[in-house]
């Protein structure tokens, strides 16, 4: 039974898995409330409330399994990328857990963790297969050809696709963080109502910081009265354009590689026009796509742990290792 730790970002997330990829508790705090004021996460802010969440957020995931640190065998925790002040607690807390019990600990790169989300449940995704992996940091193609290692084949040049959501959802006088909201209003626009062209860079590289300046001019040439009206056709053909170019790039991406399936994670896998559009790919389900501490617990199981003592030496990181 592995403990998993969780805390990237804004979300402070223990879980237990068993090797066999069972989740037997799961539980995310979000403080995505304490940040939404600011139109963002703020580091500092982030850090505080970590420490203040990971002790009851773990007893709450050991309670809801009904078991205890006596039943362990390792934990797993986020080693980066993130913020090196959020990550820090949760490192330093899963340190010290796994010192009181003498237990093993694993470090995990988060973006290993969100392709892990595949691995866990009943219906395990089996490599080969070609991953589109878009959170609100990350954009990236990978080829994987086994569990726990990917090749990079393509990546953001600038904005990631998430944070495209998040930015054209603030255009909207939506939220923080606002792909989810602004995916349901979607929901209720039409797509084709205006063109908003994609850039295409070469390769198998995105690039999302044109089609956001395109939605800022589209808002602008609108009056304010207007621009309530138009909100939902707004939302839908953002979207619309932001979900094209993931698609098309994930198909190409797959056919050069010969990769017959697809999957995607992370928390833009969430989006229900990318699910409709992308049909024939294995999403993980919605909880798992966004930050969670199943998929690193998930992840831990294709990594060697470090033994006591050596562990109490590891450090945080900020960026992707690559
Ligand atoms: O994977 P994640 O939880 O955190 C990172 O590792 O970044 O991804 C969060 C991102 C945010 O940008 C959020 O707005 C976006 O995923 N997101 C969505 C949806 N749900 C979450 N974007 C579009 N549609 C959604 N339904
Ligand atoms: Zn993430």
């Amino acid at each position: 039974m592995i403990l998993g730790i969780e805390t990237s970002c804004d979300e402070t997330a223990a879980a237990l898995v068993d090797t066999g990829g069972r989740v037997h508790a799961s539980v995310v705090s979000s403080q995505a409330d304490l940040h939404s004021r600011f139109g963002g996460v703020v580091p500092e802010i982030a850090s505080r409330r970590h420490l203040e969440l990971v002790g009851p957020v773990v007893r709450a995931t050991l309670d809801e399994a009904r078991l205890s640190l006596d039943d362990l065998s390792s934990i797993a925790v986020t080693q980066g990328p993130g913020l090196v002040g959020a990550l820090l607690v949760g490192l330093s807390a899963a340190k010290g857990l796994a010192w009181s019990r003498r237990l093993p600990l694993t470090p995990v790169d988060h973006l290993h963790g969100h392709v892990a989300s595949l691995y866990l449940g009943p219906d395990q995704v089996e490599p080969p297969f070609c991953c589109l992996l878009a959170s609100g940091g990350h954009t990236l193609l990978l080829d994987i050809r086994r569990r726990g290692s990917f090749d990079v084949v393509g990546s953001t040049i600038d904005d990631a696709a998430g944070e495209a959501f998040d930015k054209g959802a603030r255009l909207l006088g939506l939220g923080y963080p606002g792909g989810a909201e602004l995916d349901r209003l979607a929901r209720a626009g039409d797509p084709d109502a205006f063109a908003f062209p994609v850039a295409r860079v070469s390769g198998l590289d995105f690039s999302f910081s044109g089609v956001k300046t395109a939605l800022l001019y589209a808002v602008r040439g609108l009056g304010a009265g207007e621009l309530h009206g138009r909100r939902a056709d707004l939302a839908a053909s953002y979207q619309h354009a932001l979900v094209r170019a993931l698609v098309e790039r994930t198909r190409a991406a797959a056919a050069g590689l010969g990769l017959t399936r697809i999957a995607v994670v992370g928390g833009v896998a969430a989006n229900s026009g990318l699910r409709a559009a992308l049909a024939e790919a294995v999403f993980a389900p919605p909880d798992l796509c966004t930050d969670n501490a199943a998929m690193i617990a998930s992840a831990a199981r294709y990594v060697l742990p470090v033994p006591y003592p050596e562990y109490l030496g590891l450090d945080a990181y900020a960026a992707a290792t690559g």
